[in-house]
């Protein structure tokens, strides 16, 4: 069968009313397919992706969890006040039987969105687009902030839970299965310095001291949609959409944001925190995120950022120590290198760590 009547037929399977005319790939993500479909209607198109089900094992809740806050935003962006109403809705369009995914014969699991007219970025270029992108989370987080969050399900489990990370690295420290943790005592030794400060979130947590909340898991900005005169209105990927906490959403943001250097950077020189970009950043998030933080997540706003750096730099070097066993490698020792790229980004939070925090101190007093 030809690509397009794949497509075409996956598309009739879903309650629009309108007919296929053309489909063609967009973004540029890694985890699922993703086409716009034309229709003969010419104001109707749509979104339609394959659901990479290799990596995400509970479709149901997770198409379950994408429609209850799709929902609730959509809600909010029609009766909320002028910053809601800059955003546009995502909505899923359900199947013809009325079910919110469909599997084709192969086994494979479709969806299908309302299309939001709007591009994608890969990097952050400027601080103008950092402020914008902190602000695009920061609304995305406030018009889901009210969510009861009985109704989402920890699709992934344990997602960011340090203590089962560090258990799964001691575990493979001792195991030793391809015989690497000989050449990496220093960063072992980088990790096991580390392992207690980095259980201060998951301590708060258990104490009650910072909320469950909405968290999108994947807080990267070309997961913004941002429209022709470079307004963001809409927020995508929401695959991961589960409880955690903000700080999740605001550190993995930094950590991806606000280093100019790529994931798996080789060369740690060029690796580095970019105050500029955090402190834009941090400022247009925390324009709306005022509004519903708690004190004790405004204070580890800028320790969420080595959090999240910490844990991922982690999972990179067990995955090495294990043999490459989750991470695709795209050459021998990736894993290891984006280990060190993280471990190096870390190190440089912590070097301008003051700083950072004065930064937020500061925003919040409103003088930035
Ligand atoms: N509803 C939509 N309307 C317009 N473009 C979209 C929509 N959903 C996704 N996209 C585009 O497709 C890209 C990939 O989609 P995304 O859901 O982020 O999948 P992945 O998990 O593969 O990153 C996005 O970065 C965005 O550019
Ligand atoms: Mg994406």
């Amino acid at each position: 069968m030809e690509p397009s009547e794949e497509l075409k037929n996956i598309f009739s399977e879903f309650n629009t009313g309108s007919g296929f005319k053309s489909a063609a790939r967009i973004g540029s993500g890694h985890i699922n397919e993703t086409y716009r479909v034309s229709t003969n209607h010419p104001k109707k198109s749509y979104t339609l992706q394959k659901i990479n089900s290799n990596i995400f094992k509970d479709i149901p809740n997770l198409m379950k969890n994408i429609e209850v806050v799709t929902r609730h935003l959509e809600n909010k962006i029609i009766s909320g006040d002028k910053e809601a109403g800059s955003f546009s809705a995502l909505r899923l369009i359900p199947t013809r039987h009325n079910q919110l995914f469909h599997e084709d014969p192969s086994g494979n699991y479709w969806r299908l969105y309302n299309f939001i007219k709007g591009i994608s970025f890969d990097t952050v270029t400027n601080t103008d687009y950092a402020f914008k992108g902190g602000k695009a989370f920061g609304l995305f987080q406030f018009l889901t902030s009210d969510v009861p969050i009985e109704s989402l399900s920890e699709t992934i489990p344990n997602f960011h839970n340090i203590e089962k990370r560090l258990e799964s690295f001691h575990k493979v420290v001792n195991a030793d299965p391809v015989n690497r943790v000989k050449h990496l005592i220093r960063e072992i030794e980088f990790v096991k310095r580390r392992e207690d400060e980095m259980m201060l979130l998951q301590n708060l947590i258990n104490n009650g001291k910072i909320p469950i909340r909405v968290t999108h898991n994947d807080t990267k900005f070309n997961n913004i949609l941002f429209d022709q005169k470079d307004n963001a209105v809409c927020i995508v990927d929401l695959d991961t959409v589960m409880p955690g906490t903000v700080l999740f959403d605001f550190g993995d943001a930094i950590r991806t944001g606000a280093n100019r250097a790529v994931e798996d950077e080789s060369d740690l020189g060029k690796v580095s925190i970019d105050i500029d970009l955090f402190e834009a950043y941090s400022k247009g998030y925390m324009e709306i995120a005022c509004r519903f933080l708690n004190p004790e997540e405004v204070s580890n706003l800028a320790f969420s950022a080595k959090f999240m750096t910490f844990i991922i730099g982690l999972r990179f070097l067990t995955d090495h120590i294990d043999g490459d066993k989750y991470y695709r490698i795209h050459f021998p020792g990736h894993n290891i290198q984006r280990a060190r790229s993280q471990f190096r980004l870390l190190e440089t939070m912590e070097q301008k760590f003051d700083k950072m925090k004065a930064i937020i101190a500061r925003i919040v007093a409103g003088k930035v």
